[in-house]
């Protein structure tokens, strides 16, 4: 059976996570897949009353008692820092080595869309960005700060290893799902090395899989024709800050943030599972928030753990719900956040995957 860390967070975390458990309890049953569903209160709250936000004790049990763990969000106004979200989410993506980030990007409705002319099936692009190292490592250092002559040097590392291993993983993943062709972004022209690198990876790598495509593109060049051409890209793999960049703008081309999923992967280790948006203050505690994020990122937890039937009926669901209106002020409904949970339930009893 399936053990499962459901860590709500804070702010609108808590409530969209909350609609997540009751539609993961749902499709269990429905699909009869017994699920264990575990809760974990860690956020600014536990942060606040206790000085730590996860002890090494907890990350341990947490790395080695469970399959999967899906976190709402972490922010609060009153660690103005972000101490503790950086504690759990770096802790994790560090500690169990999370090297993927996996953003599918599916339009449920044209209508979300700002593409005039778009049909769903146009934009369904699965980004493999890099989790690990490129320029996030918090490399580099300032000289001469606050004087006119201040210099600010911020280093990007990649390595054969890494660069390898998210550009197997994304043609590992094309391979799984019948996916025809990988899209590796780069700056090749303008950052030689660590372009050059991508570049060389990518085709060795890339000749293990003769059955999928493969082209390298300017990462400028490829953010243009994203909008223009959203349905000639399939999977796409990114370095850190590309990756990070290009997967926002695909969410906007769907809709934006109330129904942007996401996954921090390794092989082998569990796997963290969240959606793209914040813990959103402004609407916290209003019964506001968008739950389809939400609800989208535990399909894909059910399709990364073995469940594709499970996960396919979540988002058949989804589908429905939307197409009856069903939604949130954010996608321009007039329902609350528990209200569209319940619907994606009732849904659920009554779609095909
Ligand atoms: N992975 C994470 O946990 C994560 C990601 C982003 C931001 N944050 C944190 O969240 C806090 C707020 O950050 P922010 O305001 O920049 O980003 P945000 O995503 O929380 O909110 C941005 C805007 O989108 C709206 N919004 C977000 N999710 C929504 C939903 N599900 N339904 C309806 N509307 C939604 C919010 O109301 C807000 O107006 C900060 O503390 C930030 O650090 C956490």
């Amino acid at each position: 059976m399936p053990r499962i860390a459901l860590i709500p967070g804070d702010g609108i975390g808590v409530e969209v996570v909350r609609q997540a458990r009751k539609v993961l309890s749902c499709v269990g049953e429905v699909e009869r897949i017994p699920l264990d569903l575990v809760q974990w209160d860690l956020g600014a709250e536990q942060y606040l009353a206790r000085g730590v936000a996860v002890t090494d004790a907890e990350m341990r049990e947490l790395e080695t008692g469970y399959d999967a763990l899906l976190l709402g969000a972490l922010g609060d106004p009153r660690v103005p820092d972000n101490a503790h979200a950086r504690e759990i989410l770096l802790g994790m993506r560090f500690r169990f080595d999370l090297y993927v980030n996996l953003r599918p990007v599916r339009l449920m409705d044209p209508s979300f869309s700002p593409l005039r002319t778009v049909a769903p099936e146009d934009v369904d692009i699965v980004i493999f960005r890099e989790n690990t190292e490129g320029v996030y490592v918090g490399l580099g250092g300032l000289f001469k700060r606050g004087t006119p002559d201040e210099v600010a040097i911020e280093e990007d590392v990649n390595t054969r290893k890494g660069v390898e291993r998210i550009v197997r993983a994304a043609f590992e993943y094309a391979r799984a799902a019948g996916r025809r062709r990988v899209t590796l972004a780069d700056k090749a022209n303008a950052m030689q090395f660590a372009g050059g690198l991508y570049r060389r990876v990518f085709a060795e790598v890339g000749e293990e899989y003769a059955d999928i495509e493969r082209e390298a593109i300017y990462v400028d060049a490829l953010a243009l024709d994203m909008v223009l051409h959203p349905a000639r890209y399939d999977v796409i793999v990114a370095s850190n800050l590309f990756g990070d960049i290009l997967s926002d703008l695909a969410a906007a081309l769907v809709g934006g943030l109330g129904l942007a999923p996401s996954a921090n992967l390794h092989p082998g280790k569990p796997g963290l599972f969240e959606p793209v948006h914040g813990s959103a203050p402004d609407i916290a505690g209003l019964d506001r928030a968008n739950p389809l994020a939400a609800i989208l990122t535990a399909a894909l937890m059910l399709e990364q753990l073995g469940y594709a039937q499970a996960a396919a009926r979540i988002e058949a669901a989804v589908r429905a719900t939307i197409r009856q209106g069903k939604t949130t002020p954010d996608l321009g409904g007039t329902l609350g956040t528990e209200a569209v949970g319940d619907w994606v339930c009732t849904a659920l009893r009554d779609v095909a995957p």
